[in-house]
């Protein structure tokens, strides 16, 4: 959509070494200022993010922490504070990935909870709906995402909407090396738009950016980001390798 600025995330989830992170930014950093047309990000674990944050300051380059907690402070032994993220710089955070839906049991509540306390402290929540093949080849494929979209942002005004990304996931394509259609995750963006019309209003769906995840490579994104609906892609097995994420980035800007 030529209102929204592109988006292009790369997850890497638990997998790059902590003795990979600087020669990655440093293939990728000096590219990345060449051209402004896109939006970049790397979301990370959060170990690696001060450093990053160092090593990005003067670059446009933006981090994302991976998941958050729903709360600033308080007991809550192993847990992530989004004023902590935020103090620190980070922009994005990743909320409701399907991992962590799926591995760490989050639900739409917690979600919910999670968009509500990371916009609270001004870090910019991307909001994962996911859904499974069954859902993705029934007769009336969308409902599943669309509830996941309504009960994600109960309580979120719309000013608040502003800062929120959305990414759609169908789960079976994530890791697989099978992506969605790039017509079918069209459709799906469409309808996600369209939701967010009618939970918000046209001119605030208009504006929200939403992203396809699920085996993007350097061989499938034109495709996607050619679609009207979808403003960005959201990689991850892709992006692992420094070269192709620079690709990505190219082929969407
Ligand atoms: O968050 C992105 C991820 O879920 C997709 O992973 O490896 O299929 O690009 P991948």
């Amino acid at each position: 959509g030529a209102v929204r600025r592109p988006l292009v995330l790369a997850n890497w989830k638990m997998n790059m070494a902590p003795d990979q992170v600087k020669p990655y930014l440093a293939t990728v950093l000096p590219e990345v200022e060449k051209d402004e047309a896109a939006d970049v990000a790397i979301a990370a674990q959060d170990l690696y993010l001060p450093e990053m944050l160092s090593l990005t300051a003067s670059s446009r380059l933006m981090l994302s922490a991976e998941n958050a907690h729903w709360t600033d402070d308080g007991a809550y032994t192993g847990e992530t504070s989004p004023k902590a993220l935020a103090a620190l710089g980070v922009d994005y955070v990743l909320i409701g990935h399907f991992e962590r839906r799926k591995l760490f049991n989050e639900t739409d509540e917690r979600v919910n909870l999670k968009t509500k306390a990371a916009l609270k402290n001004g870090l910019k929540p991307i909001v994962d709906l996911d859904e499974d093949l069954s859902a993705y080849a029934s007769a009336d494929p969308k409902t599943v995402v669309l509830k996941q979209l309504a009960l994600a942002l109960d309580g979120i005004s719309e000013t608040a909407m502003k800062n929120v990304v959305i990414a759609y996931e169908p789960t079976w394509a994530i890791g697989s090396g099978e992506a969605a259609s790039a017509e079918q995750a069209e459709k799906s963006a469409a309808l996600i738009r369209a939701s967010l019309a009618n939970l918000y209003s046209p001119a605030l769906a208009e504006q929200t950016r939403i992203l396809y995840g699920g085996s993007v490579t350097t061989k499938n994104a034109a495709d996607f980001l050619s679609q009207e609906d979808i403003d960005g892609i959201l990689v991850g097995k892709a992006a692992l390798d420094p070269k192709q994420f620079l690709e990505l980035i190219d082929i969407a800007q």
